[in-house]
């Protein structure tokens, strides 16, 4: 296993990350953001997120999705791997890039496997978030862990309403190229601070 990397945006007040299926606010440079650090890598996201993400996004990616129903069908069973445990990832070579949502985020961040992230990308939306039917979902109860855990090694990157920068995991060896490669995708056409 190579790098473990750990990425979404919530929202500044009550650190939302969705609304029901949705994504509650439109950011097209954070979604480029998105893509472009996901592209040609390999995601883990959970059967939820997996059913939120646009076709086109997703359909050429090496995707591990989880959940418990090991006959869940994926829309492109070449690349994409149903799994319904951590355990399965542990041979894996690729480096991993997880994806949400909130029960994939908590299970890396806190779960028992050492499979922890060793970067954080933690983007921050601050506009206003949109009236959406369905239940909120929050990332609440991770933020604990990266304050305690982690510490933040890049500077601010603002794209529109959306603010990113990179965090690592205390005490960690961190893949150099990986982090690069992170950093030059968020600042490009940022305002950096
Ligand atoms: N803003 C962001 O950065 C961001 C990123 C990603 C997602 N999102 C949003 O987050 C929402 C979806 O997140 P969510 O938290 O509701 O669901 P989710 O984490 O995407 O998926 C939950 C599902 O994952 C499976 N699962 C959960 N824990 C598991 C475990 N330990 N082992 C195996 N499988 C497990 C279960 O699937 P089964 O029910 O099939 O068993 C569960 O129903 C959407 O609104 C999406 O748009 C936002």
């Amino acid at each position: 296993m190579s790098s473990v990397v750990l990425m979404w945006c919530r929202s500044k007040q009550e650190n939302v990350i969705g609304i029901g299926a949705d994504i509650p606010w439109n950011e097209p440079e954070d979604k480029k953001n998105f893509i472009d650090v996901v592209a040609n890598q390999t995601m883990v996201m959970g059967r939820k997120t997996y059913e939120s993400m646009e076709q086109k996004n997703i359909e050429n990616q090496k995707i591990y999705v989880m959940s418990f129903d090991k006959k869940y069908e994926v829309c492109n069973p070449c690349l994409h791997k149903v799994i319904s445990s951590q355990k399965e990832l542990k041979d894996e070579e690729d480096d991993l890039y997880i994806a949400g949502g909130s029960y994939i985020y908590e299970l890396f961040l806190k779960g028992k496997e050492s499979l922890k992230p060793q970067i954080i990308v933690d983007c921050v939306y601050e506009g206003e978030i949109m009236n959406l039917d369905g239940e909120k979902i929050t990332i609440d109860n991770c933020m604990g862990v990266i304050e305690k855990a982690y510490r933040r090694i890049s500077l601010f990157y603002k794209k529109g309403n959306v603010t990113s920068s990179v965090w690592v995991k205390k005490g960690e060896f961190v893949e150099q190229s990986v982090l690069k490669r992170i950093i030059r995708i968020l600042e490009n056409g940022a305002e950096v601070f």
